[in-house]
């Protein structure tokens, strides 16, 4: 369970929940959110977890079990893992040097300068070069070790308990985080422009999309990676409970999140005399421009970065280790070879190709080309195939009695009905807007 919660909360929660809502309606994008959660979230972590227990393998070969023409959904899967990992590792390798930076602002004044010049500068000559290694390379090594070393030790002794770690002190220095952005001057200004609803965005088909794209990426279902965690939970856990614990644990981090994000946006609006919608921002511009922003004016700004920076690390490494996994088991599966050969296999190459990419010159655009198509291939022409076959192969019905021989909530009609119709939809319906927009 610490496992799939590691998996869930990550980067999205942090950087990506807090925009998409603001964008979306603020306030009142939690309607949408919660009925994606309830229609599609958690019905599909239900499924991959009775596909997972039930035919106890990495997705290709749960998937080959459960019908030996849906094996390549699985690898298909395993490709999307490796392409994720390959990218995440570096955000993750960046915050690391950044909670080093926040101790004394090494940014300095301007710090969307610092990123894209002094941080991530293709370096022009050798001495620039050093330094790019010493400041982007080595850090991206370093996560690249530490995840491939917890990952080495197996499932109980490695990932569950890197977990069972990582999480309660991600949430002990978040919840420090929030607490610290609330106090500050301002906070409640940034905290009125995320709440405020603006109903009329309730009419617009892009905010129930953006709605269900976050709980899909954020819940990481349809990657196959609760597929793989689920297929070593003991025969008698309970699925469904679990997967309730879970999706609660992953939504309560994502709201307090957006509180956090924009208590601190409300504080940097404030200072500068700007609007909070001007400085609002997700993704990489708000971890690595807008928060050294704030670190630089706030007062405990260190204190304030290394919460925030070691945060993006600890809550970045659990969902890394979980698309690892994935590949990992997959290797495992079908070579039968042993766990840290396994990790080697895929670790070594991995961490080789993510360094290149990544680590000698800025990767920016690779990383931009890599997150699109992970976002629309990966996870909903993925998950599109995945429910079809599931439903089309007639595989619902014996996967729901699964889940209800162990599980103290029962699944019934209206699991069918958003596993079997209210999610294909809701992914072909993306998919076609998604392939429409890439086309024009
Ligand atoms: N669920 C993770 C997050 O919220 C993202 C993720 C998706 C990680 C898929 C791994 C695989 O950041």
């Amino acid at each position: 369970m610490f496992a799939a919660i590691g998996s869930a909360v990550g980067l999205g929660n942090i950087w990506r929940f807090p925009y998409v809502a603001y964008k979306n309606g603020g306030g009142a994008f939690i309607l949408p959110y919660l009925v994606a959660l309830l229609t599609a979230g958690i019905p599909l972590l239900f499924l991959d977890y009775a596909v997972g227990h039930r035919y106890r393998g990495s997705p290709p070969l749960a998937f080959r079990r459960l019908n030996r023409k849906f094996e390549t959904i699985g690898w298909w899967n395993v490709l999307v893992n490796v392409l994720i990992g390959l990218y995440y590792a570096v955000i993750l390798g960046w915050a690391a040097s950044y909670t080093y930076y926040s101790l004394n602002a090494a940014w300095g004044a301007d710090p969307s300068a610092f990123f894209f010049k002094d941080y991530l500068q293709m370096a022009p000559d050798v001495s620039a070069q050093m330094q790019f290694v010493a400041q982007v390379a080595l850090p991206l090594v370093l996560v690249w070790l530490a995840t491939l070393l917890i990952l080495a030790f197996g499932v109980q002794k490695g990932v569950a308990r890197a977990s069972a770690f990582f999480m309660p002190l991600l949430v002990v220095m978040f919840v420090l985080l929030v607490g610290i952005a609330l106090s500050l001057p301002g906070a409640a200004k940034g905290l009125d422009v995320l709440f405020t609803p603006d109903w009329s965005k309730l009419a617009s088909s892009e905010v129930w999309i953006a709605a269900y794209g976050q709980i899909f990426f954020s819940l990481s279902v349809c990657f196959g990676i609760m597929i793989t965690y689920s297929s070593y939970m003991k025969r008698s856990s309970d699925l469904t409970g679990t997967g309730m614990v879970v999706a609660f644990a992953n939504s309560s981090f994502e709201l307090l999140a957006g509180i956090g994000v924009f208590a601190a946006l409300g504080f940097i609006a404030t200072a500068s005399g700007q609007q909070v919608g001007d400085v609002a921002a997700g993704g990489i511009g708000l971890a690595f421009i807008a928060f050294p922003t704030i670190i630089n004016q706030a007062p405990f700004g260190a204190v304030i970065g290394v919460l925030f920076f070691g945060s993006l690390v600890f809550a970045g490494l659990t969902s890394l280790i979980s698309v690892l996994e994935v590949v990992i088991a997959a290797v495992q599966d079908k070579l039968k070879i042993g766990r840290v050969a396994a990790t080697l296999a895929v670790g070594v190459p991995m961490m080789t190709a993510s360094v290149l990419l990544f680590g000698t010159t800025t990767g920016l655009p690779v990383l931009d080309v890599l997150d699109k198509f992970v976002n629309t291939y990966g996870i909903v022409a993925a998950g599109f195939l995945y429910v079809l076959c599931v439903v089309l192969g007639r595989n619902l019905g014996v996967l729901s009695r699964h889940l209800n021989k162990t599980s103290s909530l029962k699944v019934g009609k209206t699991w069918l009905l958003f596993v079997g119709a209210v999610t294909p939809l809701v992914l072909g319906t993306m998919l076609f807007t998604d392939t429409r927009s890439l086309l024009t």
